[in-house]
Order: structure tokens, then sequence, then C-alpha cells
């Protein structure tokens, strides 16, 4: 790819306070038209690294292009392309939905007619047409979440940082946060850079994602690599009619595990338990075929997934973090 079909490209960002190292170097590039996911624990950096690469946090070191404008020398126009919705609100509560589009607009030197025309674009955008003239302070987490993203997109944006925009909703805006996010990555062409704590959301969401712990990048893909890399693989639980009761058990056994190239077999409360690696595509059928040929009939066949949480804890370990 050519540099230019990079949103985000950057080289050995740093960020320290004081004697404290927050990032210790983030290399990464994120394509034009993607959404790309943030994830680490706690203090992992994800918000020191979004303001790095939104001008809000300046580096301690290491080069950045956003939109193609250089990070350090070109800040302004880095800001013109890009808009973040922060892990907390920052909503005037005591100003309308509408009244928050004209007080932002105003900083940005737009007229209040042409803010009043995009601020009602995207308020349908966000679902929020009908609430316009509502005070945002009585908004509830999910609607105050949409409104931020609607504001943070007035100055037509070609980035869009969201840090845990879902953190702290309900279900039914967790959705809603989601699916707006996919509606502005598809039909409206934006890139996307998100950070979550929910690794089912970035499952599902993201295109590809940066793994970080303790201020360093320690691993990225897309979440089908990071699971073929860093997943303990694939479990394959069978219940077998009959089986406990025959004298050719072991060799049964023995032979499935030679055959599914398993690391590991047991059989847990009478059902047969094969740990497999990711990648074989045709373990179902060759499983099957085998167990028909040996007229064992299959009273149940389940085959579980790894997961990006098994990942990232894999990757994160399990202790606590400050
Ligand atoms: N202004 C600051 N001064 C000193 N230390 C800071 C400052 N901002 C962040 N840190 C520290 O840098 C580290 C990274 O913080 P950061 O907020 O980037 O983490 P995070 O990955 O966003 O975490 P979370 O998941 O909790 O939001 C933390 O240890 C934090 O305490
Ligand atoms: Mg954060």
């Amino acid at each position: 790819m050519a540099e230019n079909d990079y949103a985000i490209v950057c080289t050995g960002l740093q960020k320290k306070f004081g004697a404290f190292t927050a990032v210790e170097s983030l290399d990464i590039k994120v394509k034009k038209g993607e959404i790309f996911g943030f994830l680490g624990p706690n203090g992992a950096g994800k918000t020191t690294s979004i303001g790095m690469l939104t001008t809000l946090v300046t580096p301690t070191s290491g080069t950045a292009k956003i939109a193609n404008y250089d990070l350090a020398g070109e800040g302004a126009l880095v800001r013109s392309k890009v808009a973040v919705i922060p892990q907390e609100f920052a909503l005037f509560k005591a100003l309308t939905a509408m009244e928050n589009f004209w007080y932002i607009g105003t900083l940005y030197g737009m007229k209040k007619e042409e803010i009043t025309k995009r601020a009602e674009e995207l308020l349908k955008v966000v679902n929020l047409y009908d609430k316009k003239d509502v005070i945002s302070g009585g908004f509830s987490g999910g609607m105050k979440q949409r409104l931020s993203v609607a504001v943070g997109l007035l100055h037509e944006p070609e980035i869009l940082f969201m840090d845990e925009p879902t953190t702290g909703l309900d279900p039914q805006s967790r959705i809603a946060i989601r699916e707006l996010t996919k509606k502005l990555n598809q039909e409206h062409g934006m890139t996307i850079v998100y950070t979550t704590h929910d690794m089912e959301e970035a499952d599902k969401i993201c295109h590809r994602i940066v793994i970080m712990d303790h201020g360093n990048v320690i691993a990225q893909g897309t979440s089908d690599e990071l699971k073929k890399k860093y997943g303990k693989g694939r479990v394959v639980e069978l219940e077998l009619d009959g089986f406990g009761e025959g004298r050719y058990d072991k060799k049964l056994l023995e032979e499935l595990k030679k055959l599914a190239d398993a690391r590991d077999i047991s059989v847990v409360e009478g059902r047969i338990e094969l740990h497999i690696n990711a990648n074989d595509g045709q373990i179902v059928s060759k499983i099957t075929k085998f167990l028909e040929n040996k007229k064992a009939s299959i009273l149940e066949f389940k085959i579980s997934e790894p997961s990006l949480e098994e990942v990232f804890l894999n990757l994160t370990k399990k202790d606590l973090r400050d």
C-alpha cells in the first residue's frame, strides 16, 4: 500500500510523564476506511495514544502522519481532520442538542445557518432529530454518547477516535453505538479508531486490532489472525453412543487424537474432549467420516472457537492493574 492509503502512520511515538513512561513506542498503520481497535487493560496507554494522535498530548518522541499531515509540524491541519469522542462526555449539559452544535460550530468559525443544516443531518444519522431542542443534560447515557458523536462530526473530519464509547451503557445503547459506528464507517467512509474493554464488541466491529499493555503494542492483526496466533486452539466435544463401555475405547481415543492432530484428548463425564489447533478447516468432516467408518453414532458434537477474550488474557495475563 502507498503511504497515502493510510489514515494514520506512526513510528516510535512515546509519551513520558516525568519519569513515568505511559507509552513506550507506538508503531501502527491504520488504513483509510477501516475500524481499528485499540485494546488493553486499564492504564495500558490507549487514551494517551489517542491524545498523541489527535494533538491533545504532545509526544516525548516519535513521528506520525495523520490524514497525510505531519503531527508535529501541521497540528492545526491534523485537528481539522480528526474528531475525538472522549472517555468522559464533553457536552454542555445546560444547552440543548442543537445549541451544543452552535457552540462548537462557532469555535470552528462556521456560520449559524451552515451549522444548523449540518447539525440537522447529523442528528438524523444518530437518531436524535426529534430531541434537537431538548436540554442535553437530561439525556440518557446512550443519547449523550450519540450526541457527542454527532457534535464531533460537525467539522467533517476524516478520522474519528472513539474512546470507550460503550462503557457504562445499557445493552440497547451499546448496540446502537456499534450500529452507528458501522454505519459511519460503511456509509460515510469514516476511518474509526475504537477503544473498548468488551472483547466480543471488538471482534464484531473492528477490521484490525492492536493490543497494548504497559505502554507497548504487544500484538496486532485481524481478530482471526490474533486467534490463530495467540489462542489456545479449538475444543471439540463428542458424545458417542455406548462410549465408555467398550474395550476398543482406548484405541478409538488414540486414533482420534492422531487423526485430529490433537494436542490433548481426555474423557470428561463420559464425553470426549479434543484440544486441536485452530487452523484445520476440514476437522469436522474428518472426525465425522472417521466415526461413521467406525460405526459409532454421535449423540452430540460441539466445536468451540477460540475467543478474543482468551487471546487477550493469554497476552496480558490475569493479574489486576492499578
Ligand atoms: N497527565 C498524566 N500525568 C501522569 N500520568 C498519566 C497522565 N495521563 C495518563 N497517565 C498515566 O499513563 C498510563 C496510561 O494511561 P491511559 O489513560 O493512556 O491508559 P488507558 O489504556 O486509556 O486506560 P483505561 O483503560 O483505564 O482508560 C496510566 O498509568 C496513567 O495513570
Ligand atoms: Mg483510557
